[in-house]
């Protein structure tokens, strides 16, 4: 069973400048709700009960969100804006939170190498909490990551598939395919341009990782852009053994970029905030989720 999960939160979001100044990007809201909520709903969910966040300078807001806070909760107590703490409040009783700080922006790889002491010799979660993934009435896109990894007991990595001009923003995979929708890893290249990826798979801010990969991260040399790559030790680790590839069923937001950020306002507006049925509810295939 998956029991940890990381959140790497340490980046300076530079792309939200000058929101993320002196805000971390994870506490940017969609809607009512910032992003990390989204990301550790999603890891309950799938059964995880330690969130592991690796945070850096300024990220204070990201352990107050996850804490009490007395004078707020005194104020509102008994009014009908309790209730906008309910689901907040069930997240902090529900998991543990630990952080750790990453002190140098050395990469996600690096990030994730941070977080050792955190998970210990377990196998783990990583999610990305700027990657909104939603799977509306159906199942969260880590919680069918776990039911594969209980079932194969290897790393694994959601997959997407983006135009060719996109490549050079992901980790790309190429893999022989072991069922509808999975693929056992023989490559990765992390940012190709399109004339070297080696398909149009891209890499999602979604993880199953074993332990082993963190004696990898840690021979693991800075890559591209100078930093520690997760892709290049996914794909050591894919050499020594299996990592596979997941197709997740669901919708992904790039938040960490502006059109991707009001997308998913707007899609979280209309079907969650509102419960509004998406349009495959509507053609019968998924059940609305109330607001
Ligand atoms: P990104 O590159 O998307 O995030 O990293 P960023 O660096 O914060 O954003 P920009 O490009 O400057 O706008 C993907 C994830 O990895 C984390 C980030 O916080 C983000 O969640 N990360 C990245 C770390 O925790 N540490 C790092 O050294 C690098």
């Amino acid at each position: 069973m998956i029991k940890h999960c990381l959140f790497p939160a340490a980046g300076y979001g530079t792309r939200f400048l000058p929101a993320t100044k002196s805000m971390p990007k994870e506490m940017m809201p969609i809607v009512n709700k910032p992003l990390i909520e989204y990301g550790v709903d999603e890891a309950i969910q799938a059964g995880v009960k330690h969130m592991g966040i690796v945070t850096g300078r300024g990220k204070h807001a990201l352990m107050d969100h996850f804490d009490k806070n007395y004078e707020l909760e005194h104020q509102i107590s008994g009014t009908k804006k309790e209730a906008l703490l309910t689901d907040v409040r069930a997240l902090i009783q529900s998991a543990s939170y630990t952080y750790i700080r990453q002190n140098e922006m050395k990469g996600l790889g690096h990030a994730i190498l941070t977080g050792k002491q955190l998970v210990g010799d377990n196998p783990f979660a990583v999610v990305l909490a700027d990657d909104l993934c939603l799977n509306l009435g159906g199942d969260t896109v880590l919680k069918q990551m776990v039911e594969l990894y209980n079932h194969y007991r290897c790393s694994i990595v959601a997959v997407q598939r983006v135009p060719e001009t996109e490549t050079h923003k992901y980790g790309v995979i190429s893999g022989s395919k072991l069922e509808s929708g999975l693929f056992r890893v023989d490559n990765m290249v992390e940012k190709p341009a399109p004339e070297e990826a080696p398909s149009n798979m891209a890499i999602i801010g979604r993880y199953i990782l074993t332990p082993d990969i963190f004696e990898i991260l840690e021979n693991t040399q800075p890559g591209k852009g100078g930093e520690i790559q997760i892709t290049d030790a996914l794909l050591e680790q894919a050499k020594r053994g299996c990592v596979l590839a997941y197709e997740f069923e669901g919708e992904r937001f790039d938040c960490g970029s502006v059109e991707g950020y009001i997308e998913a306002t707007n899609y979280a507006y209309q079907h969650v905030y509102l419960g509004k049925p998406t349009e495959s509810a509507e053609q019968g295939q998924e059940t609305p989720v109330p607001a």
